[in-house]
């Protein structure tokens, strides 16, 4: 079916990864713990007890990737910068060895003809200011308009997209209320405070990146998924309401729009103070889109705001990990987000998790995969006909790499990564999203 539709000029394909799921390298050159670090090392919290010390080592591999992307032949690779690596204490004195690490990543990146997309938190937030209260602190916010500055800075002659944040409700609410993620907080009003400190630290971090890079291209990265009440029971709905508001609305409406949502807004009143709605609410250029499924609320009075994760409905298409595949949704999601904050959008990530393993021949057939990716390219072109305004599309991800929670188990790669040899193996999907690439850009 994808083949049949006709891309805007210009549109993008990439592939994404994040610093800690793909780094490895966790203690050289001068890099400190980041609070998934400290995670890990928490017992139960990560399965099988993985950490991120060694990952994909794309630290010393970074060349063999960018050789595998332009293989792919995608037109742009998304990945983070490590806070901890180029600034070990959070603040303060930068690491150069760090700073190096990104200059040749840049550069091999752009040699291969391949354009950089930075994105400036991806989730590791050094521990050095966890100490310090972490995303609850309100200094917070400055502490992360320098660590943009730094970058901007360093590497704004070279990059030129960037994304002030991955994923912000979800470092949120796990990490601050539903302890699924670093730092493992369950504290309704360190939540409340992590949400406005996150949107304050967002606000500064365009201005310094507009001040110190022309032309720059700015966007932020949402991770956007229909609530739905489970069972469709009425007893639950006010459970997706504000799982929605926690989950969608908390940052988009405030970023884009100026305001909280009802539920949000009456509870972080006492954090909010006069001129902060305003840096908030900056000029942006798209909107990023992380997208994978629904998900389903539940009332459940022992969590820290009263629900829980649902589950789908039993009869539910699921792919590798479990995670429901409601294409329709993806392209309902894309038109709502054109209908309330009318702007380019970018999906940033979208992509399926399964245990994906060689076969005899050493080959890895991951229809389950193509099946997904297909179903979903083909919503996005749906919702592009319908009239979103979707400028490029980045698969989640690259390689096989640690998936947080799940540790190395779940794999997310188009590439797979045998984590005792580190061989890079190109699955059946690297080989159907390089055929599409070229599709594409032959029908455009
Ligand atoms: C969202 C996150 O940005 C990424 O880090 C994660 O691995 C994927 N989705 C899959 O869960």
């Amino acid at each position: 079916m994808e083949h049949k539709a006709v891309f805007p000029e210009g549109f993008l394909w990439g592939t994404s990864t994040s610093a800690f799921q793909v780094e490895g390298a966790a203690t050289e050159d001068g890099r400190a713990p980041s609070i998934w670090d400290s995670f890990c090392r928490l017992k139960g919290r990560v399965d099988n007890g993985d950490t991120g010390d060694v990952a994909c080592d794309h630290y010393h591999r970074y060349a063999e990737d960018v050789a595998l992307m332009r293989g792919l032949g995608v037109d742009a690779y998304r990945f983070s910068v490590a806070w901890p690596r180029v600034l070990p204490r959070g603040r303060g004195m930068a690491n150069e060895a760090g700073l190096d690490f990104y200059d040749r990543l840049i550069d091999t990146v752009l040699e291969a003809g391949i354009e950089p997309w930075l994105c400036v938190y991806h989730w590791d937030l050094p521990q050095a200011l966890q100490d310090l209260g972490g995303w609850a602190n309100r200094d917070s916010a400055g502490w992360y308009a320098d660590y943009t500055t730094l970058l901007a800075r360093r590497y704004g002659d070279r990059v030129k997209r960037w994304i002030t944040f991955n994923e912000f409700s979800v470092f949120t609410l796990f990490g601050y209320a539903i302890p699924w993620a670093a730092p493992g907080i369950t504290d309704r009003g360190q939540h409340l405070r992590a949400i406005h400190h996150v949107n304050l630290a967002h606000g500064a971090g365009v201005d310094a990146v507009r001040a110190l890079v022309p032309g720059a291209s700015i966007g932020a990265v949402h991770n956007r998924q229909r609530v739905l009440p489970e069972g469709g029971k009425p007893e639950n709905a006010e459970a997706a309401a504000l799982l929605d508001e926690h989950w969608n609305l908390a940052f988009c409406d405030p970023q884009l729009l100026g305001h909280y949502p009802p539920r949000v807004a009456r509870a972080i009143e006492p954090c909010v103070k006069a001129g902060d709605m305003a840096r908030i609410c900056r000029p942006m250029d798209w909107f990023g889109l992380n997208h994978y499924g629904p998900i389903f609320a539940r009332v459940n009075p022992e969590t820290t705001w009263g629900y829980g994760w649902g589950d789908a409905p039993p009869d539910s298409p699921t792919h590798g990990v479990g995670w429901a595949v409601f294409p329709d949704a993806f392209r309902d999601e894309l038109l709502e987000i054109t209908r309330r904050y009318r702007m380019p959008i970018v999906i940033t990530e979208n992509g399926c998790g399964g245990s994906d393993s060689p076969d005899e021949s050493g080959d890895i057939v991951d229809q389950h995969r193509i099946n997904y990716l297909q179903l979903y390219n083909a919503s996005m072109h749906e919702a592009i006909r319908g009239g979103a305004d979707v400028r490029g599309y980045f698969v989640w991800s690259l390689l096989d790499n640690f998936e947080w929670g799940s540790g190395y188990g779940n794999r997310f790669g188009i590439v797979h990564v045998d984590f005792e040899s580190q061989k890079r193996t190109p699955k059946a999907s690297a080989r159907w999203y390089a055929d599409l690439i070229k599709r594409a850009r032959s029908a455009t």
